[in-house]
């Protein structure tokens, strides 16, 4: 049987196994999917242990996701622009890397959310990792302006130039983001990981614009109940995970599973 693992540290409380499981049972096909706990400092064996035992591929999440793309013997495009790979895929003797995780978050917002990117000025908080792979795809929309703000704005600068062939970002300090009518605010910082509260001036929380958070559930909670406070349309980041795991089931098995039940399965739990 086909064995898929979810690598990580921590790696017990992944939804990914759930999501992948039901993806397998929908389309009919068997393969097993666990979660893989990987020692901080040895990410890579690992991951190389997994696949010499015969495993067909592997989800990667905190804090593995730069150490994957680096072990791979070939990496999607979007990988390589993201530096980052959330995806292992054993193809003929090759480690294959990819990123999933930027088309989920558009996925999520288009398909689910019915957001209209390319008439979208977005302002994307962060300049990390969760950052940094999203902001290939929202660019690949032509958003009409976007916006890139971090704490430490050398690092945001550091990201629009690496992505500026593909498109324009603004570059900005929280403390001095441009006084915009945004429609569409993504949290991508850690700060709601982290149990921190991301402090936004209340004037980019424009009533009738939308306010995203990358992370979800509980933790994602205070940052949504402030823009909900203000008028805005929230989502936490459940659709971007169920829609990554979408993608990447489509990468390995060569179907796009129908993402509605789970989604709403995860929903009522979370609510
Ligand atoms: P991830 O992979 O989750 O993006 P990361 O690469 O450590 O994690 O990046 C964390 C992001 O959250 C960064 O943009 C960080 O800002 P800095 O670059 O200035 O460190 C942001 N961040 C973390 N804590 C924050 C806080 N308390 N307020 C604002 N931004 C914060």
């Amino acid at each position: 049987m086909d064995r898929y693992v979810v690598i990580g540290n921590p790696v017990s409380h992944s939804l990914s196994p759930a999501i992948q499981r039901h993806f397998a049972e929908q389309s009919g096909e068997t393969l097993e999917y666990a979660t893989l706990l990987a020692p901080l400092e040895d990410f890579a064996g690992v991951a190389r242990h997994f696949f010499s035992q015969g495993g067909s591929g592997a989800n990667v999440t905190l804090p593995f996701k730069v150490e994957a793309f680096r072990f791979a013997d070939h990496a999607s495009e979007r990988a390589r622009l993201a530096g980052a790979a959330n995806f292992l895929a054993m193809n003929a003797g090759r480690v294959d890397a990819d990123n999933t995780d930027g088309a989920g978050l558009v996925a999520d917002l288009t398909e689910n959310l019915r957001i209209d990117i390319s008439a979208s000025r977005i302002l994307l908080l962060g300049a990390g990792g969760a950052a940094r792979g999203v902001i290939a795809p929202l660019l690949a929309l032509r958003p009409r302006r976007l916006v890139l703000a971090n704490r430490t704005v050398a690092r945001a600068r550091e990201l629009a130039e690496r992505f500026s062939r593909l498109g324009a970002i603004e570059v900005a300090g929280l403390e001095a983001i441009p006084d915009e009518d945004f429609d569409l605010v993504l949290n991508a910082t850690s700060t709601s990981t982290h149990g921190q509260m991301l402090s936004l001036p209340t004037r980019l929380m424009r009533p009738g614009s939308f306010a995203y958070d990358m992370a979800y559930g509980a933790s994602a909670r205070p940052f949504l109940a402030r823009a909900r406070a203000r008028g805005m349309g929230v989502s936490d980041g459940l659709g971007m995970l169920v829609e990554q795991a979408a993608e990447s089931f489509h990468l390995w098995r060569g179907r796009r599973p129908s993402t509605e039940r789970i989604l709403d399965e995860l929903r009522s739990r979370f609510a």
